[in-house]
């Protein structure tokens, strides 16, 4: 375990037996239709690398750089779009990527905007989402996992830019906060 990690709060085997039952309900929801898969960088990177890989539907794959975060523990709330374009999803059906629900103002956001770009219809799936009360975005469509209103990293989320490469999802230790 990495030295500043306080506990594994969901361990590599688990999330990778989950992703084989998000993949397949994906898989059967999604069939037949033309699909756009659009990730948030950088937090859903290795939860859909490892995700896509368990879906066997043809699909464009694209990544949207997004900022909510700003270095600290807490949701700014403020989202700001950092890509000069934003992919095609014009008449598609998309499934956004994140790697965390936690406020909602994320997905309801890039939601919007994606629905200003004229996609058709758009489903969400996140690795994690914070068990609190949310004025928007109440729940994804999928989820891997409930977790509690606590600050975590790895397995794409990180602390400062850092901890995205661990394969678990873990607690900090309050000394590497
Ligand atoms: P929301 O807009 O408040 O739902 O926040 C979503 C974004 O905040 C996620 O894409 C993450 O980048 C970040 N975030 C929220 N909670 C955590 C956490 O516990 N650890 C690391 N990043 C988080
Ligand atoms: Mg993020």
């Amino acid at each position: 375990m990495h030295q500043d990690i306080e506990k594994v709060l969901i361990d590599e085997g688990i999330i990778q037996k989950r992703l084989d039952v998000l993949a397949g309900k994906v898989a059967d929801d999604f069939e037949g239709k033309p699909m756009v898969v659009v990730a948030l960088l950088k937090g859903a990177v290795l939860f859909t690398a490892d995700l896509l890989r368990r879906v066997a539907l043809p699909m464009q794959i694209e990544f949207l750089n997004v900022a909510s975060y700003h270095g600290c523990t807490e949701s700014s709330g403020v989202v700001s779009f950092l890509d000069e374009t934003l992919p095609d999803v014009e008449g598609k059906v998309v499934l956004l990527l994140d790697d965390i629900l936690d406020t909602g103002r994320t997905l309801e956001a890039v939601m919007k905007k994606l629905e200003q770009q004229g996609a058709c219809e758009v489903k969400t799936c996140v690795l994690l989402a914070k068990d609190i009360e949310r004025e928007v975005f109440k729940e994804a469509d999928y989820t891997g996992f409930m977790i509690g209103d606590e600050f975590v990293v790895g397995y794409g989320l990180d602390y400062q830019g850092l901890y995205r490469n661990l394969p678990y999802v873990g607690v900090l230790k309050d000394s590497a906060l």
